[in-house]
């Protein structure tokens, strides 16, 4: 069994843990349920829109018997300029074991953890998403969606196609795909990618790239952070269709075992033409089933980490 005291990221993830993780999600979908013989109290801290990961968390947590206590941002102390570190520390003095955040800030929470902070905070953190950095919960329920459909990642090639420097859920993908042992490549707008993913895997054009692909990963365009970007005041949702979106011609090309895979909210039209959101290739809605059963297997692992709930 996985144990964490916080789950923040997929960087220091074996690939023992993520089949650990994986094997644990399957058996929570599988009708698995936890006894708790101590209540454990859970806050969902989301400073960002979600629908997904925020619901996804709430029903996770419902499934294992935990209690959830509502948090509105919009209506907390954080508005009188309280800071996240107090907020928390707030929490801890009210009995809060877990705090699900998510924040814009990139590595929001690498100050909480820290050795001086974890001395006095004492509940567990689980990242539901910091700025650009990390999506820890995203990228499992991915690799959850990829293992059922193949059984396996090794020689797999994956395609990651879009706003690539900007999507948190490109960097922790990446990572681990490449750790277990895929072939990762990358499409879409130069100007929305780094060189720094150079490491990781292979920019290709995407008509060159798509029909080798056994996985494509489409990516949200994320206007919301591209503030001060020439290329968002220049954005034409019909102009990126052409040139990156999955369309029915590029459909046809594809691979007959091929999966598309998308973190959601989807831009219609834009990445992804949208009567092909819910065409036999598209696993759109397992990804976000399989999410509430891997967010399942993350909470346990930081409830053992932590001997919460009764368990070891
Ligand atoms: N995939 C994802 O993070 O979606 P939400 O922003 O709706 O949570």
């Amino acid at each position: 069994m996985v144990s964490l005291k916080h789950f923040v990221s997929v960087e220091n993830l074996g690939e023992t843990e993520v089949m650990a993780l994986l094997k644990r999600a399957q058996e929570f979908k599988a009708g698995k349920q936890l006894e708790l013989s101590q209540p454990v109290y859970a806050v969902n801290m989301f400073f960002e829109n979600s629908t997904r990961t925020h619901t996804s968390f709430e029903m996770a947590e419902s499934k294992l018997g935990l209690k959830e206590l509502a948090f509105n941002p919009a209506q907390s102390s954080v508005n009188k300029g309280e800071s996240l570190y107090d907020t928390l520390l707030t929490m801890d003095a009210l009995g809060v074991d877990l705090a699900v955040i998510r924040h814009s800030k990139d590595n929001y929470y690498q100050e909480l953890i820290n050795l001086k902070a974890d001395q006095h905070l004492n509940l567990g953190i689980i990242n539901a998403g910091d700025g650009s950095g990390q999506h820890p919960s995203q990228c499992l329920l991915d690799m959850l969606t990829i293992y059922e459909e193949f059984g396996h990642f090794a020689g797999l090639k994956v395609a990651i196609i879009g706003d690539i420097t900007n999507s948190r859920v490109a960097k922790s993908n990446m990572q681990l795909l490449t750790r277990l042992g895929a072939e990762v490549y990358f499409s879409g707008p130069k100007y929305w990618y780094s060189h720094e993913f150079d490491s990781y895997g292979q920019y290709l054009d995407v008509d060159e790239l798509l029909p080798q692909m056994d996985v494509v990963m489409l990516l949200r365009v994320q206007h919301e952070r591209h503030a001060g970007d020439q290329n968002e005041a220049d954005f034409s949702a019909a102009a990126y269709h052409e040139k990156y979106g999955l369309n029915q011609a590029r459909y046809a090309k594809l691979k007959p075992q091929a999966i598309i895979m998308h973190p959601g909210p989807i831009n219609r039209d834009v990445e992804w033409a949208s009567e092909l959101v819910e065409a036999d290739k598209s696993r759109f809605y397992q990804q976000i089933q399989n999410g509430v059963f891997i967010r399942m297997a993350m909470i346990e692992a930081v409830m053992r980490g932590r001997k919460l709930g009764g368990l070891n």
